[in-house]
């Protein structure tokens, strides 16, 4: 039997309901502040990445999926978004003259990382990005708006955690500082991280491997900013306090990606392991500018979605347990029709076909089966109506209509049910 590949899923028809939850909250909530979905292709040029994420990174170097297609391009399935949202809003001129184009999208990604709990190879993010403001107030609101879309969700026990990493000049002085912690442990880094001395040495942060892990978790880290940046990440903690946004600044937060320049952020959530990053971001100032546009400060987010659901799935995770959406079940239909005889099949395809016409959701079994498992599916596909078809009844153009939640029912013209499901206003 051939398998689904290592580290991709099925998302089933019973889980559907939880991801077109999340979905649909994240869409509510990034309209309410002005955000519009944008969908940009799951295949790039694979330099589209190496140009954005940089060539040093786990994800361009160990993680990209990259093949040459039949005209021997380099082709990328993205493992990421942000670069392809900047390209496509350079390509299609998307830009707000003197405004912020703000932008959400939710869909596949790809890495080639060791799969294990909350990790995978096909995963699925839901992110922001908002392309024209080096604003602190606009950093403070995309932060306080994924905390509000963790809310809405009902997820609690979660953490943000803020750093800055200055503009470019900075960020050259972050990483000799982080050189000087990180010289005399050199000799204890895997060969990896010795090369990410050299060629990045804020990528040691990003090392999988546990002893490499402890010396990072333990090296002196400090922030090395320049007053224009020092000032902005004061406003963009400032304009968190003003929103009620509790954080923890981590000069840690050093982000898996190169183009963060200035703030960035990582959201963890208790319940979910050793994978707990349910959410990152941060600034992205030079990305336009290097991919040929503009020079237009922008920032992002994204969430992973597997680790959204993960989180949903535990009762302990959630504000309201008792609303926990764990196990929802496929959408149900309004309406089963059951019938006792072969014969009556011809009229029973009718009816249905006429309900669905009326756009009122009904089913029926199309292999002839005894009424008693009809009725038993009926029971397990959560209909909320049963409309028998017997051949006493259907002489008088009669059917009996169950009320699968009541456990009661009655007779009534065959010709009357279509209008008595849109009387009922279960039209859906
Ligand atoms: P990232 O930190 O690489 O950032 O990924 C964001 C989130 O995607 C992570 O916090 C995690 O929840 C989820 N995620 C990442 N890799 C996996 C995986 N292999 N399996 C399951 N979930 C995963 C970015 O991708 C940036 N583009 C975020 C951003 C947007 N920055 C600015 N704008």
């Amino acid at each position: 039997m051939i398998k689904a590949l290592r580290g991709t899923k099925d998302i089933l028809p019973d889980e559907i309901t939880l991801w077109d939850y999340i979905e649909n909250t994240g869409r509510d909530i990034f309209n309410i502040y002005g955000y519009n979905e944008i969908r940009t292709p799951v295949i790039e040029e694979a330099s589209l990445f190496i140009r954005s994420i940089g060539d040093a990174t786990d994800i361009v170097q160990k993680e990209m999926y990259v093949f040459s297609d039949r005209g021997g391009r380099n082709i990328a399935l993205r493992p990421e978004a942000t670069a392809s949202i900047v390209r496509a809003c350079i390509e299609n001129s998307l830009f707000h003259a003197g405004g912020v184009t703000k932008l959400f999208y939710t869909g596949p990604m790809f890495r080639a990382e060791r799969p294990q709990q909350g990790r995978q190879r096909q995963f699925y993010q839901i992110g922001v990005e908002a392309i024209g403001s080096d604003s602190p107030f606009i950093d403070a609101e995309v932060i306080a708006m994924a905390i509000k879309f963790l809310e809405k969700l009902g997820i609690k026990k979660f953490h943000i955690k803020v750093n800055s990493l200055g503009c470019q000049k900075d960020k050259a002085s972050v990483m000799e500082k982080h050189k000087e912690s990180f010289r005399p442990h050199l000799e204890k880094l895997c060969a990896d991280c010795k090369g990410r001395f050299e060629k990045n040495v804020l990528r040691i942060f990003d090392c999988k491997k546990d002893s490499c892990k402890v010396i990072a978790e333990n090296v002196k880290t400090e922030s090395a900013l320049c007053g224009d940046c020092a000032e902005h990440f004061k406003q963009v903690k400032h304009g968190l306090d003003l929103l009620g946004v509790k954080y923890i600044e981590d000069h840690r937060i050093v982000r898996g990606l190169d183009y963060y320049t200035k703030t960035v952020f990582e959201i963890t959530q208790e319940d979910l392991g050793a994978k707990d990053a349910i959410c990152a971001g941060g600034r992205y100032n030079n990305l336009v500018k290097e991919l040929g546009g503009k020079d237009t400060p922008a920032i992002g987010f994204a969430f992973g979605i597997e680790r959204l659901a993960l989180a949903l799935a535990k009762p302990s995770s959630l504000a309201c347990p008792e609303r926990s959406r764990g196990k929802p079940r496929a959408s149900s239909p309004n309406v089963f029709i059951a019938v006792a005889g072969e014969r009556l099949y011809n009229e029973a395809f009718r009816l249905l076909n006429d309900l669905r016409k009326a756009e009122i959701s009904s089913e029926m079994d199309y292999e002839s089966k005894s009424l008693k498992a009809q009725m038993r599916r009926a029971e397990k596909i959560g209909a909320k109506f049963a409309v028998i078809m017997g051949e006493e009844e259907f002489k008088k153009g009669k059917v009996i209509l169950r009320d699968m939640e009541k456990h009661s029912q009655e007779e009534m013209d065959l010709k009357d049910i279509v209008m008595k499901f849109k009387k009922v206003g279960i039209v859906l």
